[in-house]
């Protein structure tokens, strides 16, 4: 019933979107993609194999023979898990010069779409309503104030023991989201026919209960 009903959510860094996509597709029925996960992953195994982010004859040869692939939360670069490694602080800090290579994104187009064709789908990103599924039932574009999603980001940050300061935490994810807006090729910007949702005094259920309720209300399908 739900086939290729595609939720699109973008935002910028500690939105929510990630944590709120994966319970708004468990409740609908639907699979989750995280596009971040993908692109970190990209970047994570092209540095360490010693490839500047720049575009180069042997960057689109190293591309054209990559296999991406993600299964039950995990994501595999030619078979090789890499999931554990793509959340670090130093991955944080070298994806985005990574997704902004145009060779980068064309690689990654088909990976993306391929996941709606199985079924219903909730996808998070930067560009999931602007390029990668401009025809998605549903757009929604998730922020919240740079301060709160700084605390956002810093209370998960250390929670998985890494030490860092909150200013640290704000300054970088405002240097990647002035990055990921303002590059040539896909940047991070609301669809023009995006719901805009400001979380910043919104708990995570609530923003989930929303977006379920938004999905119902906006798709003409039965979603029990
Ligand atoms: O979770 P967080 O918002 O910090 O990041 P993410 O969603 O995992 O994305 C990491 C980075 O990948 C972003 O800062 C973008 O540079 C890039 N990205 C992108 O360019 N396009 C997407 N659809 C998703 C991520
Ligand atoms: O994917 P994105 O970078 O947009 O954010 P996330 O990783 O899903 O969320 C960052 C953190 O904020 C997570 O620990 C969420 O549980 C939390 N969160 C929150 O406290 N309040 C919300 N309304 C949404 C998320």
């Amino acid at each position: 019933i739900m086939k290729n009903l595609v939720v699109a959510i973008d935002g910028p860094a500690g939105a929510g979107k990630s944590s709120v996509a994966k319970k708004v597709a468990e409740l609908l029925g639907l699979d989750y993609l995280d596009t971040g996960a993908i692109y970190r992953a990209l970047a994570f195994y092209l540095n360490a194999m010693g490839f500047e982010p720049v575009e180069s004859p042997y960057l689109t040869e190293i591309l054209s023979k990559i296999k991406v692939s993600l299964s039950d939360g995990c994501v595999y670069i030619n078979g090789a898990d890499v999931t554990e490694h793509i959340r670090s602080p130093r991955v944080d800090s070298i994806v985005s010069s990574y997704a902004a290579l145009p060779t980068v994104r064309r690689c990654l187009l088909s990976i993306q779409r391929e996941q709606a064709e199985e079924g219903g789908l909730v996808a998070d990103g930067r560009d999931m309503g602007t390029v990668v599924f401009p025809d998605a039932t549903i757009k929604i574009y998730l922020t919240a104030s740079d301060s709160v999603r700084a605390k956002r980001r810093h209370l998960q940050l250390l929670e998985r023991g890494e030490k860092v300061s909150f200013d640290e935490v704000l300054r970088q994810i405002q240097n990647r989201d002035q990055f990921d807006s303002n590059r040539e090729i896909a940047p991070l910007c609301q669809a023009s026919d995006a719901i805009f949702v400001d979380t910043s005094s919104m708990t995570e259920d609530e923003v989930v209960d929303y977006l379920v309720r938004l999905v119902k209300e906006n798709s003409n399908q039965v979603v029990l």
